[in-house]
């Protein structure tokens, strides 16, 4: 079941989205090549978060042990924060769920660590913009099959490959909710989208092979070829004026 949100219920939403885009700024700020190891910007997060007056949507879903899923390099998605130290060159993929009275917002966006190759930097070009494409298709008459193909053309016309093992998602009450907003798709396909609907759309994009690999944590998600992968996501609500963006300081 879709559930249609109304406005005091998007008020909640965008306070939650407001503290996540604040945290999620200020913790790429803090990043010192050479020295920031990946639970220094979980435990920032988790206090920023905290002294917000929220909570980390991630910690305790299922079996997630951190506030936040940060993935390097060839690291698809929900990466389990470690002391590995970041590195010039380095792309990290910050997603957050911050939880604030009763609501859930859902963000990531993927960042260079200093100069980073042309390579690495069209990919983070890539990702961001098919995440504006699929957001531009967002809006009422439209289905959710248009916002995944708009995804699908974008990245693969400029020769990078889609996952398709996971995918975005309604969200709410719940950090995950109906619809599946996949990555790939077909116009004119899927639920209709309606005025209150909140959904993540949250493309991941591989520079090689579509296939990932779970590994044995149960959580991080790597590419299968070993090479480079980058995810932006936002929380979106669609109004009849078209897509808000809920995750935005
Ligand atoms: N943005 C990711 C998702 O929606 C975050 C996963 S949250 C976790 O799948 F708790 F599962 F880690
Ligand atoms: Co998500």
């Amino acid at each position: 079941m879709i559930v249609l949100k109304k406005e005091s219920e998007i008020a909640k939403m965008r306070e939650a989205g407001r503290i996540l885009a604040r945290t999620l700024r200020t913790v790429s700020e803090s990043i010192v090549p050479g020295k920031t190891t990946l639970l220094d910007l979980d435990m920032l997060a988790e206090r920023l978060i905290l002294e917000s007056g929220a909570v980390p949507s991630f910690k305790g879903y299922r079996d997630y042990p951190a506030a936040t899923c940060i993935s390097v390099n060839e690291v698809v998605i929900h990466g389990i924060p470690t002391e590995r130290v970041l590195q010039e060159g380095d792309i990290i993929d910050l997603d957050f769920g911050v939880y604030k009275d009763g609501f859930h917002a859902d963000s990531a966006w993927t960042f260079p660590i200093g100069t980073i190759s042309p390579a690495a930097q069209r990919l983070l070009n890539v990702t961001r913009e098919s995440l504006f494409q699929g957001i531009a298709k967002f809006r009422v008459g439209n289905k959710i099959g248009d916002v995944s193909a708009a995804i699908q053309k974008y990245v693969e016309k400029n020769g990078y490959s889609i996952v398709r093992d996971l995918v975005g998602h309604g969200i709410g009450r719940d950090l995950h909710e109906e619809p599946s907003v996949p990555n790939f798709g077909k116009p004119g396909r899927g639920a209709p989208i309606k005025e209150g609907m909140t959904v993540c759309i949250e493309p991941m994009v591989n520079e090689g092979t579509a296939k990932v690999v779970t590994l044995d944590d149960g959580w991080t998600v790597v590419t299968a070829d070993g090479k480079l992968s980058a995810h932006f996501e936002h929380t979106v609500v669609v109004t009849k004026d078209g897509p808000e963006l809920l995750t935005v300081e």
